[in-house]
């Protein structure tokens, strides 16, 4: 593949690569990265979706309450590329920059989010390539998530193309504390005063003991529907 640099975006330090691209190329392979990322992401909400019906018609249940996903904006991609001092090249970017596609699944139960992880790990077409258990080991600031990067293939007219897909899985009522939490760091532009800190600390540790206590009661519910219907 040439050296293709995203429409636009020219290195500083390097006017003779700028002459070198043809702006035509770069904006169709850029246009064709983000497809392929499209593709990926239709795929693997195409698992979770089929998860998601056959435990509803099946089981009666679903350990899934909702899924939802994004592609990262060109803009967005960009920002992260400069950030993490990523070369504008369509190689580059798809070898560093891990949530171009996104899924977020939110599950009631924090055993659920496991289930989830396993049932889609172990898929013959998904490969795991990292995997971040913030649920067993939350970050310093109480955010709780079990992440993994997947690849999928995705089959096109002339090629196999094996994209990157980042699935977030969570719960309920961690995914609460995650967006509030979100909106809160840009609000004060990631400069939160430490009683702000200090009370989303104490936050999510409400948030794991309402976690553990819903499981809990729910499990008690199902022992006593077993029993009634046994
Ligand atoms: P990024 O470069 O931000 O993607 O981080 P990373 O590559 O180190 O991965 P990590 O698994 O830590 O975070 C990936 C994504 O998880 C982020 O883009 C957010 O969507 C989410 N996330 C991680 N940490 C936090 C957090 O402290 N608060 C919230 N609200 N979301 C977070
Ligand atoms: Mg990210």
């Amino acid at each position: 593949m040439p050296n293709s640099q995203l429409p636009g975006i020219h290195l500083p330090s390097a006017s003779n690569v700028v002459a070198r691209v043809d702006p035509f190329e770069a904006r169709d392979e850029f246009a064709r990265l983000m497809m392929s990322y499209k593709f990926g992401l239709d795929e693997v909400m195409t698992k979770v979706n089929i998860l998601k019906e056959e435990f509803t018609y099946i089981h009666d249940y679903s350990p899934i309450e909702h899924v939802g996903s994004r592609l990262k904006s060109a803009e967005s991609i960009l920002k992260k590329a400069q950030r993490k001092n990523c070369p504008l090249t369509v190689e580059h970017i798809r070898a560093q920059i891990s949530d171009i596609a996104g899924i977020r699944i939110t599950c009631s139960f924090v055993a659920d989010t496991y289930l989830i992880r396993d049932m889609l790990a172990g898929q013959d077409d998904i490969t795991v390539i990292d995997v971040k258990d913030y649920i067993a080991d939350p970050k310093p600031n109480g955010y709780q998530s079990l992440h993994l990067i997947v690849e999928v293939p995705v089959f096109m007219s002339d090629r196999v193309e094996t994209v990157r897909v980042e699935i977030q899985i969570r719960t309920v009522a961690m995914d609460f504390w995650a967006s509030v939490e979100h909106k809160i760091y840009y609000k004060y532009d990631g400069e939160v005063p430490d009683s702000l800190l200090a009370e989303l600390k104490e936050a999510a540790i409400a948030v794991t003991s309402l976690d553990m206590k819903m499981e809990r009661l729910y499990g008690e519910v199902a022992k006593l529907g077993g029993e009634s219907s046994s």
